[in-house]
Order: structure tokens, then C-alpha cells, then sequence
């Protein structure tokens, strides 16, 4: 018999290593052996625990499981109290797009052999056909962006770094993922680390790199855990070392732990601190493409970026670009929270409106109320109403409409979220988060706090104050965290002008 059961954090949040061990107990109480799998979580966040028992017709999917229903996975499982059926043909996995995440809640994260049948490596191989140059325009041309926040074309970055001079070059992967309400890198890294591994590796032998470092945030441990067993696996492969697989490339790579501020997630602050110094932004120029790392050309990349390189090279640029609407090509792992029936991972093309993502996805909200709001792209992000959800999920799109998809993190509000305590909240997290480099941020945001507070006390002169305060922090900021901080506030201000009313307190 064979099982799979996810070692994701959130499985484990919710009890994954209690039925494990149940299960285990179970097999050995009737005599029977169990070949217990711990994958990666197929992203129905609501139904984990799930495990999956291997049968003649495929994987079966059962959950949320408890250990009450631990025994029954040994009986008819026609039967059992919480049979979904083939995984593969719940709603929820039936109409995703999984590029990125194919091998996610497939394949046994530890396995060499397992990444391998299941198209593992295939992509490195193919990289190792062409030169440096086929590599980076095979990038550009697939239409990759950053899935950090700024969408910046991964292909151009690349080219920056293969075409300056340098004695050393560096591949950093920003896995600080500190937007609020996503977890698509954790769960990259829990699920199919190696596909991180070989990106790197592909984006190493593309700009001429010899060693990388993944910045991974503290509060990943079990992240942390798993990266750091693919590393030892992939260098015991031939995938990391002197040769990569067999070739005349070297690479390798060391897994560091992050510092823990949201502000170590921006590009130049996360250098200074992997630099083992205070992590404050830098000011650009120098770019870190030709400044980076200890002053050597560098290439940052988020986890989804690298790791969705080597299905690119997979399928080839045409395929992967075949996906998406106008300038935002391909894939992007959708992480839908907050309050929602449904909530996790959903790998999709661009281009799905909130009505679709929230109502069909998502199933409306948990508490069943209304949805009133909809925070896109983590803490910087815009609120919506829901007179905006027919918004098409791009860059250019939400661009345009005052938001921004950021790393495709999207959390829902019902009609009970008092939307004046979460402009003070933007504010407050801006406040608390800022390096302190520039004035407008770090002065800024605490007057933000007071001028909403002054608004929720009944004045409303304050208002045109938050406005002006808002352009002065968006247009004078160093970085994106005082930049777009006006983007929540205005957003709420905008869209929910009946919150600012008089005679309102924030803690209401
Ligand atoms: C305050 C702040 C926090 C950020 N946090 C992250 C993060 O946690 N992960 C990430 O990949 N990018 C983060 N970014 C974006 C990075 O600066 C950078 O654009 C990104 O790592 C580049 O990779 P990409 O081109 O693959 O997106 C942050 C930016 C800012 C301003
Ligand atoms: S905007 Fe804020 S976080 Fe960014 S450099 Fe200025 S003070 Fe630092």
C-alpha cells in the first residue's frame, strides 16, 4: 500500500505528522506494510491533511483527514467518510495551468529519482545544448517576468549580468517571501525544491555564475529543512559541483537563513544583509545586475522566477509565452487567503478576473457574508470593491487601475472589515517595517498613522492631509515599501470614502 501525505508546513499546521504516524500505527496493528510518502501539498489548503492512497485507477484523494478516519483507509475506500476521488479530477486540479508546480504534490521532494521520472533535469539538459547567449534568449522570448513584485523581464535582467566584465558573478534567489497572504515560494520549496536548484543552476551557466545563495526567511524552518537536503542530493547528483552534470560548467550553492524585516525582501537590502551587514536599501544605481553581491555582478530572482526557468527550457519559450494576456505571459501561482471558503495555491494563466478567482475559485467567503474587499500583491497592495473584479489579472492591468499584482498574493475581506483600521494598518506595518533611509518613509509613515487617526477622531481636514502625505511618500521614497504603502490607504480612501467619516475611531 502506498500513501502519500504532504510534510508542507501547512499540512503539519493541521495535524499531517499526527496522521502519519497513525497511520503507520494502523499498518503495523493489521500486519500490513505501508509505503509512506511525504510530498508537497497539491494546494487545497482547506481539505489538509489530504492523503492520497495509490490505486489500480490512480491517486485517491482523502481529507481533510483526522485520526478518526485513519482505520478506513484500510478498508473499502469506495466507502470511506472522506473520499474526494482521483486527485487529479477535483475542480480544484482539473483547471489549473501547472507549470511551475507540476511536480508539487506529485513526486517525493527528496527523490532524485522521482524528479527525474518525472521530467526532472530535463530542462538543465536542454540548457547545456546552447550557449550562454541561447540560454538568455530563450528567457526573453518565453516572456518571463519577475514574480517578486516588480515584474521585471527575467531575460533582460540576465542579459545585464551575462554581458558585464567581471572575475565572479553571483545567482541570489530572494525567498524572503514577506508579502502578507502568500506562501507560493514555501511551497515550491517544500514541494519540488530541486526545481529551484536546477534554475539556478541553468541561470548560472546563462551569466556566467559560479555560485549561488538562497536568502531564505527564519521563519521558514521546515522550507529551510528541505532546501537544505536538496542541496546535499543535487551536489551527491552531479547536479551542483565542479561539473554540472558531466558538463564544463561548475556551480554551487549554500542555503542562508534570512534576518527576518519584510524590508530584507527588497533586492538591495537582502544584498547588505547576505553581505552579513545591516539590511538597509541601497541607493540605485549601481544595479545589483552590475553591483550586486560584494560588488559583483548578481542576478536576484524570486523562487517562482528560477524555478519556473526549467519547465521554459522544457517546453520551449513558444509554449510557455502561449499562456496569459497582453505583457504578462505564461503562468502565476494565484495564493488566495483570508476569508475564504477555499483557500491555497491555484496555478493559472494570466488573465482570470476576481469574480472568477474569488466566486468560482474560492467559493466566496468562509463566513459566508459578503465579500467586501480584496487585498492583491501582499501589504503594499490595492484594496478593490468588488466593482472592480472583472479586472483581468496582469501587470498592466492592475497597473493601470491604481494596484499591483505583486507576488499574486490575494486576501478577502467580508462586509465586516473596517476599512479606515486597515489604511492605519498599511501605515502602521510601513511605520514599524521601515530601513529608515529616506525621510518620506520613515517620517512619513508615522504621520500617516497620526493623520488616521486624527480622521477617525471626526476630522476630516485631516483627509486632504493623508492625500498629500500619500503623493509625497509615493513620489519621494527610495524604495517600493514607503512607494507604494500610499497604494492600501488611497485604495481604501478611494473606493470606501463613507469609512473616513466623521466621529469614527480606528480601533472600532
Ligand atoms: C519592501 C520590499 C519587499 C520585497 N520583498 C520581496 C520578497 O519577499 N521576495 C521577492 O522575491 N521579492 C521581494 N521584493 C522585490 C525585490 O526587490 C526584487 O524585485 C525581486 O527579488 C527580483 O526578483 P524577480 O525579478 O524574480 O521578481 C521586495 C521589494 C520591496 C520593495
Ligand atoms: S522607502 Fe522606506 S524602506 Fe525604502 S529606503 Fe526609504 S526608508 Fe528604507
Amino acid at each position: 500500500m502506498k500513501v502519500y501525505l504532504p510534510r508542507d508546513a501547512a499540512a503539519r499546521a493541521l495535524g499531517a505528522d499526527e496522521i502519519a504516524l497513525a497511520i503507520q500505527a494502523e499498518a503495523a496493528r493489521r500486519g500490513r506494510t505501508v509505503d509512506l510518502v511525504r510530498n508537497g501539498s497539491r494546494g487545497m489548503v482547506w481539505l489538509e491533511p489530504l492523503a492520497e492512497v495509490v490505486t489500480a485507477t490512480g491517486r485517491m484523494a482523502f481529507g481533510p483527514m483526522t485520526l478518526a478516519d485513519v482505520p478506513d483507509l484500510f478498508g473499502d475506500l469506495a466507502l470511506h467518510p472522506k473520499a474526494l476521488g482521483p486527485t487529479h479530477d477535483l475542480p480544484w486540479m482539473r483547471n489549473q495551468t501547472r507549470l511551475t508546480f507540476a511536480r508539487v504534490g506529485v513526486i517525493d521532494p527528496l527523490s532524485m529519482d522521482d524528479y527525474r521520472a518525472h521530467g526532472g533535469l530535463a530542462g538543465l539538459r536542454r540548457a547545456l545544448t546552447l550557449d550562454s547567449a541561447g540560454i538568455v534568449a530563450e528567457v526573453i522570448a518565453s516572456g518571463l517576468r519577475g514574480r517578486g513584485g516588480a515584474g521585471f523581464p527575467t531575460g533582460i535582467k540576465w542579459k545585464t549580468v551575462a554581458d558585464a566584465a567581471a572575475d565572479r558573478k553571483y545567482i541570489v534567489c530572494n525567498a524572503d517571501e514577506g508579502d502578507s497572504g502568500t506562501f507560493a515560494d514555501r511551497m515550491l520549496m517544500e514541494g519540488d525544491p530541486l526545481t529551484l536548484i536546477e534554475g539556478m543552476v541553468i541561470a548560472g551557466i546563462a551569466v556566467g555564475a559560479t555560485k549561488g545563495f538562497v536568502y531564505l526567511r527564519s521563519e521558514y524552518p521546515d522550507a529551510i529543512d528541505v532546501m537544505t537536503q536538496a542541496v546535499d542530493l543535487a551536489r551527491a547528483a552531479g547536479l551542483l559541483g565542479p561539473s554540472v552534470l558531466g558538463s564544463a560548467h561548475a556551480f554551487d550553492m549554500e542555503i542562508r537563513t534570512g534576518a527576518g524585516a519584510y524590508v530584507c525582501g527588497e533586492e538591495t537590502s537582502l544584498l547588505n544583509s547576505l553581505e552579513g551587514k545591516r539590511g538597509v536599501v541601497r541607493a540605485k544605481p549601481p544595479l545589483p545586475a552590475l553591483q550586486g553581491f560584494m560588488g559583483k555582478p548578481t542576478v536576484v530572482n524570486n523562487v517562482i522566477s528560477l524555478a519556473t526557468i526549467p519547465a521554459i527550457f522544457e517546453m520551449g519559450a513558444a509554449f510557455y509565452r502561449g499562456f496569459g494576456l497582453g505583457r504578462s505571459l505564461g503562468t502565476i501561482p494565484l495564493q488566495i487567503a483570508g476569508n475564504v471558503a477555499r483557500g491555497g495555491l491555484y496555478e493559472c494563466a494570466f488573465g482570470l478576473t476576481l469574480t472568477q478567482i474569488i466566486d468560482d475559485i474560492a467559493g466566496g467567503t468562509a463566513t459566508g457574508r459578503p465579500v467586501k474587499a480584496v487585498q492583491v500583491g501582499g501589504p503594499l497592495g490595492a484594496y478593490f470593491p468588488r466593482a472592480m473584479f472583472d479586472l483581468p489579472f496582469g501587470y498592466e492591468e492592475y497597473a493601470s487601475a491604481d494596484g499591483l499584482i505583486g507576488h499574486a498574493g490575494i486576501v478577502v475581506f467580508d462586509d465586516t472589515a473596517d476599512m479606515l483600521a486597515q489604511a492605519r494598518f498599511a501605515l502602521e506595518f510601513c511605520a514599524i517595517e521601515s530601513c529608515g533611509k529616506c525621510t518620506p518613509c520613515r517620517i512619513g509613515a508615522v504621520r500617516g498613522v497620526e493623520t488616521v487617526d486624527r480622521i477617525a477622531r471626526g476630522d476630516a481636514a485631516a483627509i486632504p492631509l493623508l492625500t498629500d502625505l500619500c503623493n509625497t511618500m509615493k513620489s519621494g521614497s527610495l524604495c517600493a515599501l514607503g512607494g507604494f504603502t500610499p497604494y492600501p490607504v488611497m485604495s481604501a480612501l478611494t473606493h470606501f470614502p463613507d469609512e473616513f467619516r466623521p466621529m469614527k475611531t480606528a480601533a472600532e
